[in-house]
Order: C-alpha cells, then structure tokens, then sequence
C-alpha cells in the first residue's frame, strides 16, 4: 500500500541537496548558520538577507518535506506548535475554526486559549461522526476545519475526503495534522486538504533531539501569506535544528518500516494478554475505522493505545516493570516511550473534556520504536504479566477477606 508516486520522492528525500556544493564538492549540503547575508550593494538584495526571513538549510528541508507530501509551498517552524498557531494566523476574530474535541492536548489548549483571548472563536467537536460536522459546519459556516487524524491518542480515524467536500462546499480551508503517519503513510492534500501541519519533533525528525514543526499548503499563495506571517511572528526553525531534521528525515521509510514491523507485534501480545482491556490500534480489523483507514492509509503507523485492567495500581505496576519503553512525553523517535495520556500529554483539558474525549485514567499510550522486535515483545508481555499476578492477588484477597467477615458473621 504505497501512496502515488512517493517511490521516487523517497529517493529526493535521502538525496536532498547530495552533491549539490559548488566550492568544496562537499557530498552533503553544508548549514548555513549565519543569520545575515550581506547586499551586493546598495539595493542589491539577494535571494536571502535575514535567517528568520530566509536561510538556505531551512528552505532545503522545507522543499524536501514540500515533495513527500506533494505540496506547492512548506513553512518550516520552530515548534509543532508554532506551525499550529501560524495556521490560526489566517483567522480574522469573527471567524470560527472547528477542532476535534480530542485533538492533541497543546492544539486543544492553543485553540482554546486563543478563542477565549478573542483572537477567533472555537467550535470543538466529535470527528468520528461527519453528519454531524456538517451541521456544526452549517451552523457556524467555519473559515477553517482542522482534523487529526489518526486521533491522538484514541487513534480514531476521520475521513479526509468526505470532509474535504464539506469544507469546499462552505469555502472553509480543511487542515490535516498528519504528524503521526507522516507523508509515506499518508498524503492529505491528495484526499483534498488544503494545509498540512506537522510536529516534526515526532517521526519526520525522529530522533526525539529536535523540536520544529512544518506547515504545507496546497496552493501558492496561501503558502506566500504563511510565510508573511512566519517571518513577522517569528516562527521560523534554526538552520541547525533543520539540518538535524533533515538529517532525521532522510532515513524516515526505513525507520516507518521498523517502527511498523515493532508495532505489530507489540499489538500482538497486548490482545493476548488478559490485563489488557482493550486496544486501540486502526491496524487491527475490530478497530471502528479499520476500513476507512485502509482507504486513505498506507500503513498504521507505531502509536498503539490501550486500556489496563485494575486501575491506578496496575498503571503503576505495569509502567514500573517496563524496562524498554520509557515513560515521557512525546512519540516518533526511534526509542521506545510510554505515556499516560490523562495526566501528561491531555493533562491541560479539563476533566470533563477529557471524558468527554474518552481519556481515561488507564489509558497508556506506546510510541512503539526500532528496537530489536523480541526486546519489545519480552518488555511489554513481562510489564503485563506482573499487572495479571497483582489483579489475581487483589481478587484473592477480596475473596478470603470476604470469607473472613462471612465466617465472623456466622461465629
Ligand atoms: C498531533 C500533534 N500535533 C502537534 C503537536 C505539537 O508539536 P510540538 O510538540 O513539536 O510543538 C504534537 C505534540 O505532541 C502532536 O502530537
């Protein structure tokens, strides 16, 4: 399952700016670190005069993630977040912006935050049921539909085409978070998107040592204006920490490969283990969206969710016996991590709107990374196996202290 014509961005991706040095015939592309560039005279601008405008490193990285997703124009940013709140930018404060009700905690807080600053107003809603998107639509007449998907960290799936055609049929701009399958899994500006947003501290940079972010657009001229705004709020990334994520992406399909292949097996034994109660993975056929992702995926990604049996106790055990995945935020990198949603990543929603959202407290979430298959495996049945010892002590106990207080009753 691979998407139209990626095969040879792969190679332009790997190759970006190889033997392109006129001087040194350096075989990788030197970074340009100076912050300024000096005028061929008076007037004489040439094509870049300030980093935060312009760099030469920055643009390289924004062309190549440009051509993996098939774009016209790429913002690169300093944070993921940056891109998220540079799209907001386009946002008059009469205009509405509909957000899933899950999205990722930190856009859920920007979207939120922003709206109640009075900057534009905010609608959130449930993805997962489009009738009812168009009718918030109808009811709102949005300048801006904003979807992840897959959702983090409930990995539910929106259909990208079906909304592209309620946000052209209102004249909204539909913008695809595709931080979690990154371009090779998945190309929303061939399902109709108008914008792509990426946290590139995630798979694209891959090495969990970078934070930076991207923003892609489909047409020209939009990409012109987030550009403007780019260099006038000062989003642009570092030319170093975009040489870093070049670096990162070049190896991206061999790592997605990797972290495939690890996922898999990892959803394996959490569907054969009985401290498990349920598993949230679109790779899997009994996931609600498995379908719809086969039409629009070529993959499923790493990020695996699940529920444990037992409560807080068993949260705690199970993470107190990993020893592969590491608890902390954050996912994409090659290493192994696991999160608790409730109380990290979604930490900044408000108890209700995490219920609501369907985050509860024995939701863990696994970034699944490129370590040898069999570690991973061993880790997580061994973490699951202690959670299954405990959850039987607990039940012995309640029964015998059951018995206890049946036999001093009867006494
Ligand atoms: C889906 C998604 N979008 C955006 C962001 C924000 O990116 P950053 O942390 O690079 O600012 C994140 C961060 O976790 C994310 O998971």
């Amino acid at each position: 399952m691979k998407s139209p014509g990626i095969h040879h961005r792969i190679t332009d991706a790997v190759r970006a700016g190889v033997d392109s040095d006129q001087q040194h015939g350096c075989v990788m592309p030197p970074i340009y670190l100076s912050s300024n560039h000096s005028f061929d005279g008076l007037y004489g601008k040439r094509e870049y005069d300030y980093s935060r405008s312009g760099n030469p490193t920055r643009d390289l990285l924004g062309r190549t993630i440009m051509n993996l997703e098939g774009g016209q124009h790429c913002v690169v940013t300093n944070t993921g977040m940056s891109a998220v709140v540079l799209v907001t930018s386009l946002l008059k404060s009469q205009d509405t912006i509909i957000a899933p009700h899950n999205c990722y905690g930190g856009c859920y807080r920007a979207f939120l935050s922003l709206a109640q600053s009075g900057r534009f107003k905010v609608q959130f809603a449930d993805f997962t049921n489009l009738s009812r998107i168009r009718r918030v639509s109808d009811q709102h007449r949005p300048k801006v539909i904003w979807v992840e998907t897959p959702s983090n960290p409930l990995l539910r799936i929106t259909d990208i085409r079906r909304l592209a055609s309620i946000a052209s049929e209102i004249g909204a701009l539909l913008v695809v978070d595709n931080t979690f399958l990154t371009p090779l899994l998945q190309r929303p500006l061939y399902l109709g998107a108008d914008l792509v947003v990426h946290s590139t501290t995630k798979y694209i940079n891959g090495h969990s040592d970078v934070v930076g972010g991207a923003v892609v657009s489909r047409d020209p001229d939009l990409g012109e204006q987030l550009d403007w705004w780019a260099n006038c709020l000062g989003s642009t990334a570092s030319p170093w920490d975009c040489n870093q994520t070049l670096r990162g992406l070049r190896t991206l399909h061999a790592r997605m490969r990797c972290h495939e292949e690890n996922a898999q097996a990892v959803v394996g034994v959490l569907q054969q283990n009985e401290a498990v109660h349920r598993v949230h993975y679109p790779g899997l056929a009994c996931h609600p969206d498995h379908k719809l992702a086969c039409t629009q995926q070529t993959g499923f990604g790493a990020v695996i969710s699940f529920e444990i049996n037992g409560g807080e106790s068993a949260v705690r055990i199970f993470l107190e016996g990993l020893s592969c995945f590491t608890l902390a935020e954050s996912l994409g990198g090659v290493e192994s991590l696991v999160c608790h949603p409730a109380s990290m990543t979604h930490s900044a929603m408000s108890d209700e709107a995490r219920t609501h959202a369907g985050i509860n407290p024995n939701l863990l979430r696994l970034s699944v990374g490129i370590e040898y298959t069999p570690d991973l495996v061993n880790d997580i049945s061994t973490a699951l196996d202690r959670v299954v010892g405990a959850n039987n002590a607990r039940v012995n106990n309640t029964s015998a202290n059951n018995i206890g207080e049946s036999v001093a009753r009867y006494a």
